[in-house]
């Protein structure tokens, strides 16, 4: 049985990991609401990871699985994006992602192999507008996961699942009526929004030994937005 740390995991893709996990695994999520998940087999850390420092007495001396999961969508054109707004995307996706991984790495290291999932975005590859604040702080994920897979191997596998857009309380205002839904999903080459379980399932094959030949990679969890061209 892994030991595995959610940050975040309270609802969206970390609460369908959970899930999935729950039975095989013993799941720690730290998030700072756990309204969502008190029929899960999880133990719940309060945890805000913009503020606090992880309290490792209350985690395991072995963690085998590590996903960060909170994240932001703000998009605007650029001139009306001001700098506070660079500075907090790049603060919750990226700053104190950084911060949690310094915190439990002994944990990490503690394990035969561990597994390290982060999130990115399909806009890092494709180039987006009113993306560019998001962008520029998913980027600096998939960076910086290459270069720590590179320097843990083979002790830590680090992988990043890069999604469009998926049906979470994160991308509500985009999926928040039928019409809005339909236009998303005729967008994508599979005509189809994703769901929780989509990305769960990949993050699960991640945490697995199943994965143990596989590190330093992005995977384009997508609906092939990132590379068909179905419309053109
Ligand atoms: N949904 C999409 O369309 C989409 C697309 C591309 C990439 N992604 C990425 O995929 C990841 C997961 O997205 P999601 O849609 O599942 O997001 P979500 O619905 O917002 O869920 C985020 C989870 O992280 C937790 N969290 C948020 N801020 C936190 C904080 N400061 N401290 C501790 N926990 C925090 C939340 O719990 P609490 O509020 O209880 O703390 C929640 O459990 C994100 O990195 C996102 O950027 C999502």
């Amino acid at each position: 049985m892994k030991n595995i740390l959610l940050i975040g995991g309270s609802y969206g893709i970390g609460q369908a990991i959970a899930a999935e996990l729950q039975y095989d695994n013993k799941i720690f999520v730290a998030s700072r609401t756990n309204e969502n998940i008190s029929d899960l087999h999880v133990t719940h850390i309060p945890f805000d990871a913009t503020t606090d420092t992880l309290d490792v007495s209350q985690l395991p001396e072995v963690i085998d699985g590590l996903v960060y999961c909170p994240g932001s969508i703000n998009l605007r054109p650029f001139k009306a994006l001001k700098i506070d707004a660079f500075e907090s995307d790049l603060q919750v996706n990226f700053i104190s992602l950084v911060k949690v991984i310094q915190t439990v790495l002994p944990n990490l290291t503690a394990s035969n192999q561990s597994s390290i999932v982060l999130f990115s975005t399909v806009a890092v590859k494709m180039g987006m507008p009113f993306h560019t604040s998001v962008s520029a702080s998913k980027g600096a994920i998939e960076g910086f996961a290459k270069a720590l897979a590179a320097e843990y191997a083979p002790k830590i596998r680090v992988n990043v699942i890069a999604p469009s857009l998926t049906d979470t309380p994160l991308a509500n205002k985009f999926l928040n009526s039928d019409e809005k839904k339909e236009k998303s999903a005729d967008r994508n080459p599979m005509k189809k929004v994703g769901t929780s379980q989509d990305i769960a399932q990949m993050a699960s094959f991640l945490l697995s030994e199943k994965s143990n030949w596989i590190s330093g990679q992005i995977f384009h969890v997508d609906g092939g937005m990132s590379t068909l061209l179905v419309n053109g």
